[in-house]
């Protein structure tokens, strides 16, 4: 295990609110951070120690960023082959390529979760309006279709009622334009009726250690988080199968940092997996205040080769993101002295943005 003594530098791919939590969390443990990212004025940079604002396909900014830490992390996983290729020619990077390229791609990502045994809706891959077609009879509708690459807060997704919305399903997702694949374009994927949606969060160490938090129960608005409640309102089974899931994802990947895995809980109590992110989640920001180490912790302490401990939790949390002009209704959780405020620094609350989330706590006693 290589440790980084205090003083050193940690390099963060993208300057995102993940990474202005990252660097706050780096900064307790004695740690610099150098953020890198296309934005100007960006969540991160305003934390950070130093910032690069470039394009992730300049090699000669990368280089510098790279040559000036002492490792390099990411704050979001759809970084370009080419820039991670990049960087590990020059520096340390954590975690490496095969976890990215894993859960870059719904496709790659569904195959990996079939070859650690764990449960998937039933899904399809798929390339033309010819193949979602025939995708569609053999699922049969509802079902989701959904980009393989590059979807977030459910952009490049489009559900199917019944196989009637095919082409409309289709057009949605290609805008109706040609597409340019790049293995498969897209996955239809069965609609599951759930119970509810956990997700659990594992930090796995420089020597292989798995420390993961318990699941949290999340709600989405508008495909896209609204709250997470921990504990989830799941039987024990369920809990201590999602966590031994995550583990062994974790140690597959041989990843080294977080991974977040987002399930399905099935009225029949099974878990179906539907996708994960190497690297924190927004899901596990009920970490920051309920937990004596969060999220951000074990991902710098993981990437700074320290040992993870025990997250100890200490309160039972729902956490409420604040998306547009939820913002500006502050003045209840800010009277409120079991609401911690977290804000990202982001000038403007458009619609549909994240602004910043708030941790409601209820003590365990
Ligand atoms: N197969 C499915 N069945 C039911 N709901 C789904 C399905 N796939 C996605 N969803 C809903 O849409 C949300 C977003 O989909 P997800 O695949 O997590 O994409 P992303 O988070 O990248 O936008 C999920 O959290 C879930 O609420
Ligand atoms: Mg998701």
């Amino acid at each position: 295990m290589q440790r980084l003594s205090p003083g050193a530098t940690i390099g963060i791919l993208g300057n995102g609110q993940l990474g202005r939590m990252l660097c706050l969390a780096a900064a307790r443990l004695g740690y610099r951070t150098h953020v890198y990212g296309p934005e100007t004025d960006s969540p991160a940079e305003q934390v950070a120690s130093q910032s690069t604002v470039a394009a992730y396909d300049d090699e000669k900014a990368l280089a510098a960023f790279a040559d000036a830490a002492d490792v390099v992390t990411f704050e979001f996983e759809n970084v370009p082959a080419a820039a991670a290729a990049f960087l590990a020619a020059h520096t340390q990077v954590r975690p490496t390529w095969k976890a990215l390229e894993v859960c870059q791609d719904r496709v790659k990502e569904k195959q990996f979760f079939a070859s650690i045994g764990a449960a998937t809706p039933n899904w399809k891959p798929l390339n033309s309006l010819q193949d979602l077609e025939s995708a569609v009879r053999s699922l049969e509708p509802p079902a989701v279709l959904k980009t393989a690459r590059l979807g977030y807060d459910g952009k490049g997704q489009a559900k199917l009622h019944s196989a009637g919305d095919t082409k409309a399903a289709w057009d949605a997702i290609t805008g109706g334009k040609p597409i340019q694949p790049n293995g498969a374009f897209a996955v239809l994927e069965a609609f599951v009726d759930f119970r509810c949606e956990i997700s659990v969060i594992a930090a796995r160490g420089q020597d292989g250690k798995v420390v993961c938090f318990e699941p949290s129960e999340n709600d989405h608005a508008n495909h896209m988080l609204a709250t997470s409640t921990v504990p989830a309102r799941v039987p024990a089974e369920t809990v201590a199968e999602a966590i031994r899931i995550a583990t062994k994802a974790a140690e597959a990947l041989d990843l080294v940092g977080l991974l977040a895995v987002e399930m399905f809980v099935t009225p029949s109590g099974a878990i179906l997996c539907n996708e994960m992110a190497p690297r924190p989640h927004n899901s596990g920001h009920w970490t920051q205040d309920a937990c004596g180490t969060d999220q951000f912790e074990q991902m710098v302490r993981a990437v700074a080769g320290l040992p993870l401990v025990d997250p100890m939790r200490h309160a039972d949390a729902v956490m409420h993101n604040l998306v547009g002009p939820d913002v500006n209704d502050l003045d209840r959780y800010l009277s409120d002295p079991h609401a911690h405020i977290h804000l990202y620094g982001k000038r403007e609350a458009r619609p549909g943005r994240k602004m910043g989330h708030v941790n409601v706590l209820r003590p365990k006693i």
